[in-house]
Formats: C-alpha cells, structure tokens, sequence
C-alpha cells in the first residue's frame, strides 16, 4: 500500500483572497501548501487596470508572514471599458497573469462584468496578440435557462463563438462542473486549458439539497448531477494535460453563508491536498496527482513548474479546523463529508 506520496509543490490556478481582515487570516491557509495562485479579481470594487492589480498584490504580500514563499498570479477583471493599453502594458510587464471574464451577474461580486461581448471584442483580440490568457467563468446569466443548464449553455452560445471570433487566443474554462464541459475542454487543442475545484470531485447537487439544505455547498458554478461528477473525476485523473487545479476557494463569513440569501463559495484552501489525494487514491491514480496539481497548470500558462516537492503521508485521520476565525467572523472549512487520512507532511 502507498503510504508516501511525494510531488512538486502544487499551485492554485483559481483562488479567491479578498482584502482586508479576510486576506489576512485566509492568505496563510494558501501559502503553507501552495507555491503560486491565480488570484481573482473580483474585490468590491474589482480590479480593473494594472495600477489596481500592482496594489492588491502589495497587499497580499503584506498579509504573509515575512519570508513565505508565496507569488500571487495577478489578473484583471474585464469590463466593457478596460483599456487594452493599460491591460497589454500590465502583462508585458508581468504584472498580470491573465484577465477574468465574469458575465455580468453570473456569481458573487460581478455587477461590473461583460453584458455585451462584443464590447469586448478589441480587447480579447489584442489578449490574442500578446499571448494574454482569458479565464472565464463559464455560465450564461438569462433567468430563462435553467442553473443546472448554464454551463452548457454558455459554451454553445458564449464561448465557442468567441474562441472562433478571436483565433490563437488562450482560454481557461474556470471551475468546469460539466461532462459538457470536459468534453469541450478536451477537444479544444493547445490553446484550450480548465480547472476543476476541489468540491467538484466530491460533492454532487444531493449534497446540497438532499436531507435538508447545506449552504455551505452552494458555490457557483452548483454543483451538478453524479454523472458530471464522475465526469469531472475522470478528467482530473486521468493526467490529461487540459485540466488542471483551481479550487475556487471562496470565503464568505458563516454570517454571509446562513442567510435567507447565502453567498456562493466553499472555502477548501485548509484540506485541499488531503481532500485530493483521497480522491486520487479512491480512483487508483495517485500517480497522476502531480500533473493535476503541479505540471498541467503552468505548462498551460507556460511558467516554469515549481522546484520544491510536497510530501503527503497516509495514516491515522487527519483532523484540520472545523472553522477558521477571521475578525470578521468564523468562515466554514470544506467537510468533504469522509475522514481524511492524508496529510502534508512537508
Ligand atoms: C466566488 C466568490 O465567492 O467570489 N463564489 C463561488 O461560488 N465560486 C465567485 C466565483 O468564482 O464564482
Ligand atoms: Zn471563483
């Protein structure tokens, strides 16, 4: 039986930080596992121009403590108005990473996202120019399409009309949650890449809902059938070079989360790795951890993988906080709802 597992330091290629008491107390929980992460945007008010994204990534790294070797992947949250300049300038300079496209009023924080894409158009040819990847987040907003549907939707009237519009530019479908969605990540060629969240693997839409509700499932993209599920499980796991991690972790306050109106996201940034790796042994390919966590994403986005390995052991179960306390209040750890028996030994 395996009970070592050794790999490069993984990277988060989708997370959510915040500002303020939030970043500090959730920023930590990040850079203990991971080397770098995609940071999103969508602060109140987001970030929009490179003067924005230099600043929000001094104050991250204000928030870890000194000598955490910790690099924030910036990206800019496209509007209707971004200046192609300022976004083209902040890339050559490598200040960004990449650019968010929300749909506006897809998810949390996104009143300012894109309504009309063809607002858009010169700026996503421009990213096409400079090499500037695009991570969507791929959900269509109409109130007459079904939230269960909105995913498949947006590839069919959203997405692929964009990609065909703008040749050679680089595209990450954020948070898949479909078989939809693999499908057409799969069959998309080089410049084509997805992330799959941690939660995703784990839960289907009967967790949510089935025996009372669970708020703190709910995120967006919701979680879909079991189908999708298994679907998800095979793209993650099967070392294909398409997919890689992004665990969306979101923290909203338990506050935000038990309301009649609770915000979206699961916060999995404490027991990500653990989570993954019984994932990865349940369906016998912990060899292919490393690819998901560690070599697909920047070999996506053409960075170098990281030089430091983690080693994870299995054992007795490994029991992390159920919560962790912000000054703004307790914030819910992911329960992926079985024992944890890996552990990030260094
Ligand atoms: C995210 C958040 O809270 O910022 N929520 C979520 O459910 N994933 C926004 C997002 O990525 O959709
Ligand atoms: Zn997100």
């Amino acid at each position: 039986m395996t009970d070592t597992l050794t790999l490069r330091t993984p990277d988060d290629w989708h997370l959510h930080l915040r500002d303020g008491d939030m970043l500090r107390a959730v920023a930590p929980e990040t850079a203990r596992h991971f080397a770098r992460a995609i940071i999103m945007p969508n602060l109140v008010p987001p970030v929009v121009t490179g003067a924005d994204a230099a600043a929000y990534r001094d104050r991250i790294m204000a928030a870890l403590p000194e000598g955490t070797g910790f690099t924030p992947l910036m990206t800019l949250y496209l509007t209707e108005n971004t200046d192609p300049d300022d976004l083209a300038r902040a890339y050559g300079d490598g200040l960004i990473t990449a650019v968010k496209l929300y749909p506006a009023g897809a998810t949390t924080n996104s009143a300012s996202g894109v309504a009309d894409f063809d607002k858009v158009r010169p700026v996503l040819e421009r990213m096409a120019e400079i090499g500037c990847p695009l991570c969507v987040h791929g959900e269509v907003v109409d109130s007459d399409v079904d939230i269960f549907d909105r995913e498949a939707v947006f590839i069919e009237r959203v997405l692929d009309p964009i990609r065909r519009a703008t040749p050679g530019l680089r595209v990450v479908m954020e948070h898949i949650t479909t078989e939809q969605g693999v499908e057409y990540a799969q069959a998309g060629g080089d410049d084509l890449g997805a992330t799959i969240t941690t939660h995703h693997l784990v839960i289907n839409r009967n967790h949510i809902l089935a025996g009372g509700i669970k708020p703190h499932y709910y995120c967006l993209p919701v979680a879909k059938r079991e189908e999708h599920r298994l679907a998800l499980r095979r793209a993650a796991t099967s070392g294909d070079p398409t997919f890689f991690l992004g665990t969306d972790s979101a923290p909203h306050t338990d506050a935000n989360k038990l309301l009649p109106c609770g915000c979206a996201g699961c916060f999995t940034a404490t027991n990500t790795m653990s989570i993954l790796a019984h994932v990865f042994e349940e369906d016998g390919a912990l060899d292919k951890l490393e690819a998901f966590a560690s070599v697909n994403g920047p070999n996506f986005y053409g960075l170098p993988v990281n030089e430091g390995q983690m080693t994870l052991t299995k054992g007795d179960v490994v029991v992390y906080p159920d919560k962790i306390d912000t000054p703004d209040g307790p914030v819910t750890v992911f329960d992926p709802g079985f024992a944890l028996h890996w552990r990030v030994a260094r």
